[in-house]
């Protein structure tokens, strides 16, 4: 069973300036509500218990968003009002599934989740990216069902236009195993339109084994400089190690552009 889930959070948010230049992207309202409780939301409804966020001390903010009890029950005692007590409730709810570790460098997301090793519990793990919003159709709990049928590692996948195709980890299509899941053969991070084996991406949800960590423990930066996840999971599947691709079903989101986060604002109050 997959319990425990990873989020990276201590990226800068370049994409997203001037707003992320004093504010941390994942706390920005998406139809007045902070894109990172959506994330929460489809986790606890996929069945996790944990989630461990990986932030920076630039980050803290995102920290400070779930423990601010003391100006919540100030409010509370004054006022009673039943919104904010619900409110309260709800933050209260997440702060509890929380843990926090740090990546105070932003050296890539594979030096972020190396930085959970030490808290992993079982041999599978959950990651999701923030920046990743997928809506409609919860796609963490169709790729744990996954998980659980294949006992084996997951991605989300997409089709992207050929052009963007340096945007994204790209993906060589192995065996199909029913109408959305596929193996996996070789993924690459952001190749060039000429290099790419694919217009299939790699969407910010995975299912990772602990194996990785070992892999990252010795891995070299990569494309831009930093450590990707996706040449540890590369790595792995030059081990033999089996990863699926799910097409998801729901509506993706990239919330890490200004075109998507405004986008998303307007799909979600279309929900
Ligand atoms: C990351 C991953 C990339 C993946 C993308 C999905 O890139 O490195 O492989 O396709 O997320 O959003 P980033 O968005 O951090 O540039």
């Amino acid at each position: 069973m997959i319990k425990q889930a990873i989020i990276p959070l201590a990226g800068l948010g370049t994409r997203l300036l001037p707003l992320t230049s004093v504010f941390a992207k994942e706390l920005l309202p998406i139809n007045g509500k902070p894109g990172i409780e959506y994330i929460l939301e489809e986790c606890i409804d996929a069945g996790i218990k944990e989630v461990i966020f990986i932030i920076s001390k630039k980050k803290i903010m995102i920290k400070n968003y779930f423990y601010n009890d003391k100006f919540y029950k100030s409010i509370i005692n004054k006022k009673k009002d039943p919104r904010v007590i619900k409110e309260y409730k709800k933050i209260l709810k997440f702060k509890k599934m929380i843990k926090f570790v740090y990546q105070d460098k932003p050296l890539g997301t594979g030096d972020a989740v190396l930085k959970t090793r030490k808290f992993i519990k079982d041999k599978f793990f959950l990651m999701l990216l923030p920046d990743d919003l997928i809506i409609k159709k919860n796609c963490s709990k169709s790729m744990i069902k996954i998980h659980n049928q294949y006992n084996s590692s997951v991605m989300a996948s997409m089709n992207v236009n050929k052009r963007t195709v340096s945007r994204w980890g790209i993906y060589k299509l192995g065996n199909r195993l029913n109408k959305k899941d596929y193996l996996i053969k070789d993924v690459i991070e952001k190749p060039s339109i000429k290099n790419a084996p694919s217009n299939k991406a790699v969407i910010g949800r995975y299912i990772l084994p602990r194996d990785i960590f070992q892999k990252l423990s010795k891995q070299k930066p990569g494309k831009g400089g930093e450590i990707h996840i996706t040449d540890a999971i590369q790595s792995l599947i030059s081990d033999n190690k089996k990863f699926i691709a799910h097409n998801f079903s729901g509506r993706y989101l990239d919330c890490g552009s200004m075109r998507g986060y405004i986008k998303s604002t307007v799909e979600i109050s279309k929900l």
